[in-house]
């Protein structure tokens, strides 16, 4: 080994004899850069890479190489022209709606999304001047009907919350594009694992990274793909507006992101078997999932979907409230207001996801006291129906 050049102070930069070395093999995972800023070997180049006429980093809130490793992991699932990486799957709804819109314009928000994503779509965009009109998006025909010559965009999720329907993405991207409207889909409880919508005529798809497509319950991220033609103003958007992504919490998503075909594959395999059996619970009034054939959507979703029917599942637990916290109080299935994590877990839309609505709004979506939403993870099948049966059986004795 070469004997090192001694440096008077140290810097966190390699020396030269450390780069030397560096550069002889290429490691076969791609390392964790941590840098704020890269350093630029003239005013020239700097010029041309904030310009953007080179190729390279600059400043980590501009991009930084784990995030375009995820991205580029995120655009080939997707089948995507592009693909951005944001700090949270809201940033991302953020900067689809803040690169696409302007005040005057109008959008079709759907009535089943993401509590957050409704406020972010709702009130927040009306201070910005963009209006909305709430939509149901399984009645195509109102859906029509709501469209203005103002109308800029349509927001829904492939799989809505917590009642597991699917939307007609061909269907909603035909009445979007006779609007010249744009199509945006939040993936987030299919995943490309289950579903691409980029491929069935949407226009934009986000997801929260922070679920199943990591699926270690670990990072906060989210990603907006589509193609070139809506991409103009997504780069500069996500910078300006601080959008940026954490290159730990992206070098951790690829390696979740790699295992997703597996992953979806034995929780969806689960989740059917759960839905089977809790279906055939006497103390269970109600199971949505689109795998069983009773399921509103399930012709639907056996038309786009990939693989398997996702790893949520969603029932009703007969004597409502108490029998909810009896069903908690077992810790058979830890109760965290989440989902995607690599073990099953228990959420209660009642008293989460769905808390600011008042009962009767509840009730009209079809949730109730003892609405129970299951996010299904790897672990061995039979563990998970084991623990469910016990968990029931004690919630209504
Ligand atoms: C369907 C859906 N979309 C978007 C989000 C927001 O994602 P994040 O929590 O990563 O900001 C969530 C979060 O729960 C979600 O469930």
């Amino acid at each position: 080994m070469a004997e090192r050049k001694k440096r008077e102070t140290f810097s966190n930069v390699p020396s030269a004899d450390l780069q030397q070395r560096l550069n002889t093999t290429v490691p076969h995972n791609m390392p964790l850069y941590l840098a704020s800023v890269w350093q630029c070997e003239s005013t020239t180049q700097a010029d041309q890479l904030l310009a953007g006429d080179l190729d390279g980093y600059v400043y980590q809130r501009d991009c930084h190489p784990n995030a375009d490793l995820f991205a580029e992991a995120c655009q080939d699932l997707h089948q995507a022209e592009r693909a951005v990486i944001t700090s949270s799957g809201m940033a991302a709804i953020s900067l689809a709606v803040l690169s696409q819109l302007q005040a005057g314009d109008h959008i079709l928000v759907s009535n089943q999304l993401y509590g957050r994503t409704t406020l972010l779509l709702t009130s927040e965009l009306q201070r910005l001047g963009v209006t909305h009109s709430l939509i149901d998006p399984y009645d195509l025909e109102s859906v029509r009907s709501a469209v203005t010559t103002e109308t800029k965009m349509m927001v829904v999720e492939t799989i809505a919350n917590p009642l597991l329907r699917v939307i007609d993405i061909r269907g909603l991207a035909k009445i979007a594009r006779a609007a010249d409207a744009l199509l945006l889909v939040d993936n987030t409880f299919a995943t490309p694992a289950i579903c691409k919508p980029l491929t069935l005529g949407a226009d934009l798809v986000m997801e929260s990274v922070s679920k199943f497509i990591n699926g270690h319950g670990d990072v906060m991220l989210g990603m907006l793909a589509g193609n070139k033609e809506h991409w103009n103003r997504v780069e500069m958007v996500n910078a300006a507006w601080g959008f940026a992504s954490s290159p730990l919490e992206c070098w951790l998503a690829c390696r979740g992101v790699s295992t997703l075909t597996l992953r979806m594959h034995q929780a969806s395999a689960t989740a059917q078997a759960a839905a089977e059996l809790l279906a055939g619970l006497e103390a269970v009034e109600l199971v949505e999932y689109p795998g069983l054939e009773n399921h509103i959507d399930h012709e639907l979703a056996r038309d786009q979907f990939i693989q398997g029917f996702g790893h949520m599942v969603t029932f009703r637990l007969a004597g409502g409230r108490e029998a909810t916290d009896r069903l908690i109080a077992t810790e058979e299935i830890p109760f965290c207001p989440s989902l995607g994590d690599v073990s099953t877990t228990l959420s209660h839309p009642a008293s989460t996801s769905h808390r600011g609505l008042s009962e009767s709004q509840r009730a009209a979506l079809g949730i109730t006291d003892g609405t129970i939403r299951l996010s299904i993870g790897v672990d061995p099948t039979e563990e998970v129906l084991g623990s469910l049966s016990k968990a029931v059986k004690r919630a209504v004795e």
